[in-house]
């Protein structure tokens, strides 16, 4: 790709960003120009687009900003693709798409002026992002959604709950990563969730969910799933994973429910016969959101490489919690407490470690920033998605 088209559409891009609410506004015009347009498309987004409106400029901007990496934005898009086969896109939506996003810019009243080479910079750019989701769509040969039904249903904690699922067929998926998911009660409303077993021939999958108050989805998931139920499963996301380009020691950070993706490896590992020597820090508020200390503890017993250390920024559970402390159990290692950045970094450097950090955006940054002051190099640290 010509860098200079590709400056010209990043310096376009800032000039939105810079300008107050610019994203938003930007991403309302595209989809009221992208609906007036092609209204047959409007049944692919859900009724309510005010929550995920960004979600799609915000995908293009990451993209941008890559362009010169191709590596690494070449299997996000690829993976994009594959899975945007779920909405019922095809190849023709993308020119759509695209066409309405440049006159959306294009109408934005910002710096920039807009000319036939800015345009053409756009034009390319677009099509270069369309191909490549296009020829992986095209290329996969796997269902565009997975069907599953929901055999197990156990609500853990009053926010917390942990749901199997029968797939119908098995998926391919690397444990580390997640997929997009649909559940009947809110048709249209994908969510990321993470998978806290690893694939299996038997085509089970295990999904840990928080209730995020005032959410749409989330505590529908916790508080009214069935069994019975039947969800809809997009294709695997995301490239976290135990590297084997190095035989590096291994240190996992997991809050709440982001343990789920680390427990998903912890249980490849144990399962292979891991030799690398892996750290767990589990981490929650209180003691009772650590809800999976249990099964952590249970392998950390069976495999002598596994260390498994439990952190709360509280020592007591709050006053209305009244199920069972999970987090003393006989054996297991002390339970630390204060923020989980500050508990790991006070242990040393962590230099010689693959990192992986899965938790909120607030907690992957502090923690990053922690150990990064601590001495970690930051290229050995991972987490998913990019903050
Ligand atoms: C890669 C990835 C993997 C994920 N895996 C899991 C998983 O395994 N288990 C799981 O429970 N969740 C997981 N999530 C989060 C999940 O996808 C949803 O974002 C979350 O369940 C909230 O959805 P909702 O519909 O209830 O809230 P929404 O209706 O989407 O949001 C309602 C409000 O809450 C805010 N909000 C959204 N999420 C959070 C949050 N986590 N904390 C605080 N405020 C929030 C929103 O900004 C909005 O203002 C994952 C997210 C990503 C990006
Ligand atoms: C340049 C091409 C495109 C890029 C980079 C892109 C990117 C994204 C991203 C990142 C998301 C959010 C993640 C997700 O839910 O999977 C998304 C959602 C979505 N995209 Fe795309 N997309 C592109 C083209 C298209 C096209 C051609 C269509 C067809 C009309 C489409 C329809 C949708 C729908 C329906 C959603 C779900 C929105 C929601 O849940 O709120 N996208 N897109």
């Amino acid at each position: 790709m010509d860098s200079q088209a590709i400056s010209l559409v990043k310096a376009s891009f800032k000039a939105v960003a810079a300008v107050q609410d610019g994203p938003s506004t930007l991403a309302r015009n595209f989809y009221a120009l992208l609906f007036a347009r092609h209204p047959e498309v409007r049944d692919f987004f859900p009724a309510a687009m005010d929550v995920q409106r960004e979600r799609l400029i915000t995908a293009i901007q990451y993209a941008i900003d890559r362009l010169e990496d191709s590596g690494q934005i070449i299997l996000y898009l690829q993976q994009l693709g594959r899975d945007h086969r779920k909405y019922g896109v095809e190849d023709a939506h993308y020119v759509g798409v695209s066409e309405a996003l440049i006159a959306a810019i294009a109408e934005f009243p910002s710096a920039e002026p807009w000319t036939d080479e800015l345009e053409q910079a756009w034009r390319d750019v677009l099509a270069l992002l369309s191909a490549t989701m296009m020829d992986a769509a095209n290329a996969e040969s796997g269902p565009p959604a997975w069907g599953a039904t929901v055999v197990e249903h156990l609500q853990v904690r009053e926010d917390v709950s942990i749901t199997r699922l029968q797939l119908d067929e098995p998926m391919d998926y690397l444990a580390g990563q997640y997929v997009s998911v649909q559940v009947p009660s809110r048709p249209r409303m994908w969510r990321y969730l993470s998978p806290a077993n690893p694939a299996n021939d038997q085509g089970i999958v295990e999904f840990h969910v928080r209730k995020v108050s005032g959410g749409w989805v989330s505590p529908a998931i916790v508080s009214q799933t069935l069994e019975g139920e039947r969800w809809l499963l997009g294709s695997p996301l995301g490239d976290l994973k135990v590297r084997n380009d190095t035989d590096r020691d291994i240190l996992m950070i997991g809050s709440g429910t982001g343990i789920a993706p680390l427990r998903a490896q912890i249980l490849q590992m144990a399962q292979r016969g891991q030799s690398r020597r892996v750290h767990v820090f589990f981490a929650g508020r209180y003691p009772c959101d650590l809800y999976d200390l249990g099964t952590l503890w249970a392998l950390a017993e069976q495999n002598p490489w596994l260390t498994v250390v439990p952190v709360t920024e509280e020592d007591e559970d709050p006053w209305w919690y009244r199920g069972p402390s999970s987090a003393s159990l006989p054996g297991m290692h002390r339970r630390l407490t204060g923020k989980v950045g500050e508990v790991v970094a006070d242990f040393g450097t962590w230099a010689e470690r693959d990192i992986q950090l899965i938790g909120s955006e607030s907690m992957v940054k502090t923690t990053k920033f922690r150990l990064h002051a601590a001495g970690t190099p930051p290229e050995n640290i991972r987490h998913d998605p990019t903050y």
